[in-house]
């Protein structure tokens, strides 16, 4: 294959035999994929050529092989917009483009929400859905627990010529956060939460989805706007965390009349077979909102 074609883009060439070979921002990576439980279409020449091979271990964690090093200033482009990459220690590379779709949705439920709309990104790693809300014209609170990835949020903002945008930057465990902002009174016209299968706040606070999720969607709810247009968009990556059980989940912010639910999986396009890769589900909840609540 031309190694020069799309040199910046993100594009996810082939998967297969429980790996994926993408290729981004000029360098080709091979990564594990458990779900690609199916032959791969290109040969193994294109898979051998790659630039480094993430191998996960058996105790969990991971290393990167390398054949060549990314360079220092490394970036990808998605969506039409640069992101910083790292090769992070447990094969992440910041970049998520199953969520493309729900970031194009966010940026125009944003639009349609009434002008200086606030909306609150939870679990927002490198600020996919917070970058695009800002693009939307949202004044956006972004909460992470992780100091790294919210300076790495922000570097993103500035490739994107968002650094001037109204975001405030939060680093605070996410519970914590919002039941503070219940205290404050505060409200929110648009919410997102990507909340992993379990994870830390900054001073050890323990998250686990699956017996913390409810508690949290509660919270959410008292956050809402209790009235007129605002969304919920919740995202997961965990095992049987399928569209239903997450729309099933959002059932329990409250139904005002003209509330609608949809629910899916988050794909990515294997350029080699033109089919879908699953990456994760997604349940979205909207109320008064002229955009498509669909995928
Ligand atoms: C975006 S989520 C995970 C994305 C995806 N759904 C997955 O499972 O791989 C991960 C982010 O949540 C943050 N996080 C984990 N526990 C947290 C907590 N208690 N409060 C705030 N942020 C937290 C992490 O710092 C990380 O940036």
């Amino acid at each position: 294959m031309d190694k020069r074609a799309n040199h910046d883009t993100y594009r996810l060439l082939d998967a297969g035999a429980e790996a994926k070979l993408e290729e981004v921002g000029g360098l080709r990576l091979v990564r594990p994929c458990p779900q690609a439980v199916w032959p791969r279409a290109l040969p193994a020449k294109d898979w051998d050529a790659a630039d480094a091979v993430y191998h996960r271990s058996e105790t969990g964690g991971g290393q990167w092989e390398y054949r060549r090093q990314p360079p220092a200033e490394w970036t990808a482009s998605l969506g039409g917009h640069s992101w910083q990459l790292k090769a992070t220690g447990f094969g992440h590379l910041g970049l998520f483009p199953e969520q493309l779709t729900q970031w194009r949705w966010l940026e125009t439920a944003v639009r349609a929400l009434p002008a200086g709309a606030r909306t609150l990104n939870l679990f927002a790693y490198t600020g996919g859905s917070t970058l695009a809300m800002a693009r939307g014209g949202a004044e956006v609170t972004h909460v992470d627990a992780a100091r790294g990835v919210v300076s790495w949020a922000r570097d993103n903002a500035k490739l994107q010529g968002l650094e001037g945008a109204p975001v405030h930057w939060v680093i605070e465990d996410v519970m914590k956060f919002c039941h503070r902002e219940l205290r404050r009174g505060r409200h929110y016209h648009g919410l997102v939460l990507d909340p992993p299968s379990f994870g830390r706040g900054p001073t050890g606070e323990l998250w686990k989805l699956e017996s913390d999720l409810s508690d949290l969607l509660g919270v959410c709810r008292d956050l809402l706007e209790p009235a007129g247009p605002a969304f919920v968009l919740l995202s997961a990556h965990s095992p049987g965390f399928s569209p239903l059980v997450l729309e099933n989940a959002l059932a329990a912010v409250p139904g005002a009349a003209g509330a609608r639910l949809a629910s899916g999986e988050m794909t990515v396009p294997m350029a080699a077979t033109g089919r879908s890769l699953p990456s994760g589900c997604f349940a979205r909840w909207c109320r008064g909102l002229t955009v498509d609540s669909g995928g």
